[in-house]
C-alpha cells in the first residue's frame, strides 16, 4: 500500500517513519510512504503558500493555487492516482470502521492543513474525503496523517505477525467490542494476581473468560458499542465465535 503525504513540514515525519512496525513494514516493502512539501508547488518566488483571509479576521489560509496543483501532480506520479484525504476537524470522525474502509485503497493521498486551514475551493475542486481525528483542534494535519497511517497499516496483510493479530483488537469487526483484559508476568504483583483461569491451560475456559470479560468491560465503559440484544443477553447462544473470542459453550451463563 502506498501513502503520499502533502505537508508544509515533511521533517516532522522522519522520527516517526524510522520506528517499530512502520519502519519494518517500509523495509519489507509492504508499504511505501512518500513525503511532498506543498511549498514546492507555490507559484510565489518566496515559496509562500498562505495568505490573509478575505473579509478579514485572524490567521492565514492555505492557498488553492498551491494545494490543488500539488495534489494533482502527486496523484500523477503513480498509478492508481489514489484516494485523496483532507485532514480537517470538520471531517468524518476517524474510527476503526473508517480505518477499515481506508485500508481497502491501494493508495492514499493525505493532505495536511496548517494555520487557519484550507481555502474552501480546495474542498470543492478535489474529490476528497475529509477526515477528523476528533472534536478538538490540532495545529496541523501531520499528527492526524500519522494516526491514519498508523491505524491503516495494522490492516495491511503481513504488517502484523500472527502473534500481533488485529482481529481481537478493540473496535474490530465483527463485534467491535473492547478487548478483554490482558496479563503477563509476573503472576502476582503487589498482591494483585492474574486470574487463575488464564493459567489453567484450558483453552475453552480461557476463551469463555475472554469473551465474558470483553463483553463486561464494553458494557461498563462503552455501552454504545453494544447492540440492544447484546446489552440484555449476557452470552447469546449460537453467537458466532471469532479467533481468540469464541462464544461460551451452550448452557453456560455469564459469571458475575
Ligand atoms: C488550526 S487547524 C484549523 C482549524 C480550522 N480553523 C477550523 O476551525 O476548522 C489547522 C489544520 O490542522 C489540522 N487539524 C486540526 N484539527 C484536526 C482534527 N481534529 N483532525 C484532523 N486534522 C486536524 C487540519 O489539517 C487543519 O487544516
Amino acid at each position: 500500500m502506498r501513502f503520499d503525504v502533502l505537508t508544509l513540514f515533511p521533517d516532522i515525519f522522519s522520527g516517526y517513519l524510522g520506528q517499530s512496525l512502520l519502519a519494518k513494514a517500509l523495509e519489507r516493502g509492504l508499504i511505501e510512504v512518500h513525503l511532498h512539501d506543498i511549498r514546492d508547488w507555490s507559484p510565489d518566488k518566496h515559496r509562500k503558500v498562505d495568505d490573509r483571509p478575505y473579509g478579514g479576521g485572524p490567521g492565514m489560509v492555505l492557498r488553492v493555487d498551491c494545494v490543488v496543483p500539488c495534489v494533482e501532480a502527486v496523484q500523477a506520479m503513480a498509478d492508481p492516482p489514489g484516494h485523496v484525504v483532507l485532514l480537517t476537524p470538520q471531517g468524518r470522525r476517524l474510527d476503526q470502521a473508517v480505518v477499515e474502509q481506508l485500508a481497502r485503497h491501494r493508495r492514499l493521498v493525505l493532505v495536511c492543513g496548517r494555520y487557519e486551514g484550507f481555502d474552501e475551493r480546495i474542498r470543492q475542486l478535489l474529490e476528497a474525503e475529509e477526515i477528523s481525528l476528533g472534536d478538538f483542534v490540532l495545529n496541523g494535519g501531520e499528527v492526524a496523517a500519522m494516526a491514519v497511517i498508523d491505524a491503516v497499516i495494522r490492516l495491511v496483510p503481513g504488517v502484523l505477525g500472527d502473534e500481533d493479530s488485529s482481529e481481537s483488537d478493540s473496535f474490530s469487526a465483527p463485534r467491535r467490542w473492547l478487548e478483554c483484559a490482558q496479563y503477563t508476568r509476573p503472576r502476582v504483583y503487589r498482591g494483585l494476581e492474574v486470574p487463575a483461569v488464564l493459567l489453567s491451560g484450558n483453552h475453552e475456559e480461557i476463551a469463555r473468560w475472554r469473551y465474558e470479560d470483553s463483553r463486561r468491560r464494553t458494557l461498563q465503559r462503552r455501552p454504545d458499542l453494544l447492540g440492544n440484544e447484546e446489552r440484555l443477553e449476557p452470552c447469546p447462544q449460537g453467537d458466532s465465535p471469532r479467533p481468540g473470542h469464541p462464544a461460551p459453550p451452550r448452557g453456560q451463563g455469564e459469571s458475575t
